[in-house]
């Protein structure tokens, strides 16, 4: 099985990508995470994305698919994946389709999790009591919703047109919007 999961900040993915990835036994990647990781060790990519993330911008799209195309050449060439956070923008779905043709996968549905604003800057709130996250301060967390609509809404188009786009209620039980996956990606 070979899935992204996206939707704007807070609206679960990584929740709902924790949860599947086990349920269907394969790899779960969040660019977020990746990120963050790397902030902490302090490597290239780390200090280069800080100032980014920090702002609420996006990283450069080339510096994302470089990260990408590693983790896909060595990590799961066979195995399934859930994409959590990426594609992000447009080039960076084009460039992802170029590196799915060129190790001959085919995606079997973007999952696109949808909530209203309100609840969404809640949660993020809430989650940034005890996160440690540096992009959870209300000025940002709003930058972030509105780069979202921005840059990645268009992203419901590009996956809907390929046929793979599954619009799923972000609210709810975190239970039932599990199941409400499954049913739709068998
Ligand atoms: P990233 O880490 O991907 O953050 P995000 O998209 O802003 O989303 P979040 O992780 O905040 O939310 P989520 O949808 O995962 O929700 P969650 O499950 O945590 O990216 C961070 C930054 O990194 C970006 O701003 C950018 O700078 C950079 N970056 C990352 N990827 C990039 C890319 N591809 N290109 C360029 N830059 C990139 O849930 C949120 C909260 O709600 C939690 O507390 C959770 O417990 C709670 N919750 C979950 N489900 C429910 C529910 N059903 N009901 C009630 N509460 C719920
Ligand atoms: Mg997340």
């Amino acid at each position: 099985m070979k899935l992204l999961i996206m939707g704007p900040p807070g609206v679960g993915k990584g929740t709902q990508a924790k949860i599947l990835s086990k349920i269907l036994n394969i790899t779960h990647l969040s660019t977020g995470e990746i990120l963050r990781s790397e902030i902490q060790m302090k490597t290239r990519i780390g200090k280069i994305s800080k100032s980014f993330i920090d702002h609420g911008n996006f990283v450069p799209d080339k510096l994302i698919l470089d990260i990408i195309s590693e983790k896909i050449s060595i990590k799961m060439s066979n195995k399934g994946y859930l994409f959590d956070g990426f594609p992000r923008t447009i080039p960076q779905a084009t460039g992802f389709d170029e590196l799915l043709i060129g190790i001959g996968h085919k995606l079997n549905a973007a999952i696109n999790l949808t909530a209203d604003e309100n609840e969404l800057i809640k949660r993020i709130i809430a989650r940034g009591k005890s996160s440690g996250r540096s992009d959870e301060a209300i000025d940002i967390v709003k930058k972030r919703q509105k780069i979202y609509w921005k840059q990645t809404a268009p992203l419901i188009d590009f996956y809907q047109k390929k046929d793979l786009l599954k619009n799923i209620n972000g609210i709810g039980e975190i239970e039932e919007i599990t199941e409400k996956i499954l049913q739709v990606i068998y």
